[in-house]
């Protein structure tokens, strides 16, 4: 397809025909989904722990370098209860992965190791505090994660956090949250950001491996139908509320969020509501259940069919255009 290129100082850092990151999904993102958004000229993505056992992500790492020349992400949960971190850091730096983003917990670590490979870190954040951190310990860019984003949404609307980081930082802003078409690219750039990472449009592509029940109810779910629950991580995490959402409850029981914050048994019971969650999460994206807990964020209402990720992203990059030629002009 025949489209003009968006050119950020972010496209320009990665080399990169359009400002648009596919962003890492637990049990969504996959190697078809990497390659089609890399091949398509936007940043492909993945998770490190969608691939289980370690040697297998180090065989699907191999697999989509064969497959793309074009930079790919590789997402890593920094903290001290993912064990597999080392040795998944290692094997993206080995596979010449050309950029990570890190959430949860401290990135030290990965910057220095990425850096000293070329490769760049960006780091997911909710608030300022925490930008000027991942900023000083040398972040390439910082991925301000709004209110209204699939996964653990932050709390801020794209419109107070945007324009506030870009004129506090430094280093690039990229935008995450809500965003799913060209009309949210445009005003995320107009906003400030260098970039937009998107996670839940992309549920809804033909190369995603879920099953079609999640994908349809992301085509046909509305905002509205997004709520906030404590089940799957002991976090807010965002999901469709579907009538196994309903009936569990969004909160913790009581004594389990009294064993979840008391200092000497918070190491044992944090990672079972994990676990639990995690479980719950895997069975509902690959089995058909009425157990069905989908994760998902607000742009479910921006979502209308089931495409593969090369016409999401030519789609969104056309409007873009065709919206930006529509803009008032001065006189
Ligand atoms: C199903 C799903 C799984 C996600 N898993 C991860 C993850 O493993 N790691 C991560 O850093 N972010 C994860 N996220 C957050 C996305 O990377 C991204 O920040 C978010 O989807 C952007 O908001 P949007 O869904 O409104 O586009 C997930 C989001 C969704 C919807």
């Amino acid at each position: 397809m025949n489209l003009n290129n968006i050119q950020t100082q972010f496209t320009k850092m990665m080399g990169l025909k359009y400002p648009i990151i596919e962003a890492p999904m637990f049990l969504v993102s996959n190697v078809e989904m990497v390659v089609a958004a890399s091949e398509a000229g936007a940043l492909g993505t993945l998770p490190s722990l969608n691939y289980r056992p370690p040697e297998e992500f180090k065989k699907a790492l191999v697999k989509i370098k064969e497959q793309t020349q074009k930079p790919i992400g590789v997402n890593l949960i920094v903290n001290k209860s993912n064990k597999r971190y080392p040795t998944d850091l290692k094997s993206s730096l080995d596979c010449g992965v050309e950029c990570f983003i890190t959430s949860l917990g401290n990135p030290k670590v990965t910057i220095k190791e990425a850096h000293k490979n070329g490769a760049k870190v960006f780091c997911d954040v909710t608030n300022l505090e925490h930008a000027l951190k991942v900023q000083d310990m040398g972040a390439d860019a910082v991925i301000a994660v709004c209110s209204g984003a699939g996964g653990h949404a932050g709390p801020l609307s794209p419109f107070s956090l945007i324009p506030w980081l870009k004129q506090k930082l430094d280093i690039p802003v990229i935008a995450a949250g809500g965003i799913a078409d060209g009309r949210t690219l445009l005003a995320s750039l107009a906003l400030g950001a260098e970039a937009v990472s998107i996670g839940t449009r992309f549920i809804a592509s033909t190369e995603a491996k879920v099953n079609q029940e999640y994908k349809q109810a992301i085509v046909d779910s509305n905002p509205e139908d997004i709520v906030m629950t404590e089940k799957v991580s002991g976090t807010p995490a965002a999901v469709i509320n579907t009538d196994f959402v309903k009936k569990q409850g969004l909160k913790l029981n009581p004594v389990t969020k009294f064993l979840k914050n008391n200092p000497t048994t918070k190491k044992f019971v944090v990672p079972l509501i994990h676990l639990a969650g995690m479980k719950a999460l895997e069975k509902a994206a690959t089995n058909m259940s009425w157990k069905s807990v989908w994760s998902a964020g607000q742009s479910v209402g921006l979502v209308d069919d089931i495409k593969g990720c090369e016409e999401i992203i030519y789609q969104i990059v056309n409007d873009y255009h065709e919206l930006k030629k529509g803009l008032p002009d001065e006189n």
